[in-house]
């Protein structure tokens, strides 16, 4: 029995769609634990880019069976969209998704909600609806998936929750109010769509289990985005952690077997937020430019920066990641030298934990060590012996400094460009 958890170890974008399609291989069942549509998951086969921002990554391979969780918010929107995609390319998906009836729902006002906040206390979200939406669901006012097979109770929710959401766009952001009719009239609508694929999860997951099968927990985001380990409050509302993905599927602690870690060769960032290895020069740029860092889902510059220990180690720690897969060390290839941090300095003085306040995590100060670089193009390397000793040597100093075990190393976007060691 194999019941992995898999988790972003930066703040997202690590590359944990390609990764999650390659090790989906040897797993029965891929799950997404938590989150929404502000994910966005890249998979590249030969020349073909699928982008996936709610169905898992593993759905572009026939044997694997996929599930949403009850942690998960879901846009119906998005997710009938991407359904519909993936049918026009011939991926079969009926009686291989499953949605948790627990799941909320994102409905039109979490995504107003979240614009117009936006635009005051500038987390930079990607305009999703997540921060309203889990609002919502821990306000106990959240409406879910289940809720769209009761037609009468869905339309008294949806009214119930506009009546007071109306409230607040004209009294508190002056804003026009949203027509009730026609947001019952589109979500009573969403139901004969969805049914299908409504299924309980946490039994099903739980009864593969039982049944020996593999099961895959895909994480979105990063553990630094985390709402409660990461660099509050430029977070999102969720647990992309190791721990969310219990809360968010069911599957219990004593079921997991192991925990595995995306994590970027350098570091990125999009949205707000401290950053202490970021760079504001040429080596940024072209980080940015060689690593081609947009955002997946909303396309903005990804900000960019050195690997760094220091964060890693905790990440490491708060995830129990066991091992790792190492992406985009191709993007390396073509610096005479490269820095790593290891570790952090405030006021002069060597920090002995990481630092998750705000107030200090702007003004830590990153320690480097510099390593060589290999200057070659590794991309098309296929095997650990053929990478240059410089490359070797980068990734035995990130594994003995973070303190796991890497076990894949990525070269390139698609999935011949990977080597499993
Ligand atoms: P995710 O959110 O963690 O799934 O990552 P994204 O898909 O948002 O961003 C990762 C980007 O890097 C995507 O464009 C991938 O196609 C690409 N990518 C993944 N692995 C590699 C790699 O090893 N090298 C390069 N050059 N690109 C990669
Ligand atoms: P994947 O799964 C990178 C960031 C946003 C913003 C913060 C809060 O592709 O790695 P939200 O919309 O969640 O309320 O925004 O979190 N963010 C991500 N950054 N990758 C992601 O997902 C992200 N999902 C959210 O940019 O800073
Ligand atoms: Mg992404």
């Amino acid at each position: 029995m194999n019941v992995t958890i898999l988790v972003g170890s930066q703040w997202g974008d690590e590359g944990k769609g390609k990764i999650v399609d390659i090790l989906s291989n040897k797993f029965d069942i891929v799950a997404r634990y938590q989150g929404g549509a502000n994910a966005g998951h890249t998979i590249v086969i030969k020349d073909k880019q699928y982008i996936l921002h709610l169905i898992p990554s593993g759905i572009l391979r026939q044997n694997v069976t996929c599930a949403i969780g009850n942690g998960v918010v879901i846009d119906p929107i998005a997710l009938l969209d991407e359904i519909k995609f993936l049918e026009s390319q011939n991926i079969n998906i009926k009686g291989r998704l499953f949605i948790s009836p627990n799941a909320h729902l994102i409905m039109p006002y979490h995504k107003l909600l979240d614009s117009i906040k936006e635009g005051t206390d500038k987390i930079g979200t990607t305009g999703r609806g997540i921060g309203p939406c889990y609002i919502d669901k821990y306000a106990r006012k959240g409406i879910r998936i289940v809720d769209l097979l009761n037609k009468e109770d869905l339309e008294n929710k949806i009214r119930r929750n506009l009546e007071e959401k109306n409230n607040l766009l004209r009294k508190v952001y002056n804003h026009e109010e949203l027509d009730v009719d026609s947001i019952v009239k589109e979500y009573l609508a969403f139901d004969e769509a969805i049914d299908p694929y409504i299924a309980d999860v946490s039994t099903y997951l739980n009864t593969q289990i039982l049944a020996g099968k593999n099961i895959l927990m895909e994480g979105a985001q990063g553990a630094l985005l985390d709402v409660d380990f990461g660099t509050y409050p430029y977070v999102t509302s969720s647990n992309p952690t190791s721990g969310g993905a219990s809360t968010g599927t069911g599957i219990p602690p004593t079921k997991i077997t192991s925990v595995f870690g995306i994590v970027k060769a350098y570091t990125t960032r999009v949205g707000n937020g401290p950053f202490p290895t970021e760079l504001f020069d040429e080596d940024g740029e072209k980080l940015r430019k060689v690593g081609a860092e947009f955002g997946a889902t909303t396309g903005r510059p990804r900000r960019c920066g050195w690997f760094d220990a220091e964060l890693l180690k905790y990440s490491r720690m708060i995830n129990g990641i066991e091992r790792a897969a190492i992406t985009k060390l191709d993007v390396l290839g073509s610096f005479e030298k490269i820095k790593v941090c290891v570790g952090y300095e405030l006021n002069g003085k060597k920090l002995k934990s990481f630092p998750t306040d705000i107030v200090r995590m702007v003004n830590v100060k990153p320690v480097y060590e510099i390593l060589p670089g290999w200057n070659t193009d590794i991309s098309d390397t296929r095997s650990y012996d053929d990478l240059p000793p410089e490359a070797k040597n980068y990734l035995d100093f990130i594994s003995e400094q973070c303190g796991f075990e890497i076990s894949i190393i990525s070269v390139g976007p698609k999935r011949i460009q990977t080597i499993e060691l």
